[in-house]
């Protein structure tokens, strides 16, 4: 799919494949130290980028590229269920959710394309395709730090809803769902 960016760059969205692997890893590599602290669903080494690109899991990988440098400049996990610390968390709060019809979400834009609008309208277009095929709940993967302003922000837009808080590595986190039926 094509998005155009209020700046006028067009940029396309699609899931990653194998011919992937170096421009993953670029994308990876030169993300700030501090969106690194913010997003980390699996480690940057080349060898799982490359895993990653090679092989299929239960990941859709969707990236975003600049049509006019072919770069990355955008990276979204939808993991099918949750991941095992998640799902223990939010059990211990007598939350379940459906394996077959909840995904779990990590999302990645570029620092230069932070704030752009670009993770909003990556996020819509794919949030749209999950809904069609019968996602009815978007968990956020490892959830979202408190202090993370932007992400806190980005989730409220889109009618994530708060279920929970936890401390992990000295830090405030919060439990924000996303309700899609
Ligand atoms: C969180 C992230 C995916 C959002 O994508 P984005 O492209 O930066 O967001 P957008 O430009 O589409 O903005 C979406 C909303 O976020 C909020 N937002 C954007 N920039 C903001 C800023 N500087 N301060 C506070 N809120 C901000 C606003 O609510 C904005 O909506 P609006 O423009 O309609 O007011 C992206 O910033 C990112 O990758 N951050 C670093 C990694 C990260 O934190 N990942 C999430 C881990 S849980």
């Amino acid at each position: 799919m094509e998005l155009i960016l209020k700046n006028s760059q067009k940029i396309t969205v699609q899931l990653l494949d194998s011919t992937h692997t170096q421009k993953l890893f670029n994308y990876l590599s030169s993300l700030s130290a501090e969106t690194k602290s913010r997003f980390g669903p699996h480690p940057f080494d080349w060898q799982t980028v490359n895993e990653i690109c090679t092989h299929t899991d239960d990941v859709l990988r969707y990236i975003a590229i600049n049509e006019f440098t072919g770069d990355i400049v955008a990276y979204m996990l939808f993991k099918q269920g949750m991941i095992y610390w998640d799902e223990k968390r939010y059990a211990e709060r007598k939350q379940q959710f459906n394996y077959s019809t909840t995904v779990t979400y990590a999302p990645s834009v570029a620092d230069a394309y932070q704030s752009s609008g670009l993770g909003s309208l990556m996020y819509q277009e794919i949030e749209k395709k999950l809904k069609s095929k019968g996602t009815a709940h978007i968990i956020l993967w490892g959830g979202v730090q408190a202090t993370n302003e932007r992400a806190v922000n980005f989730y409220k837009k889109f009618g994530y809803q708060l279920y929970g808080s936890f401390w992990h590595n000295e830090k405030e986190n919060l439990d924000m769902v996303k309700h899609l039926i």
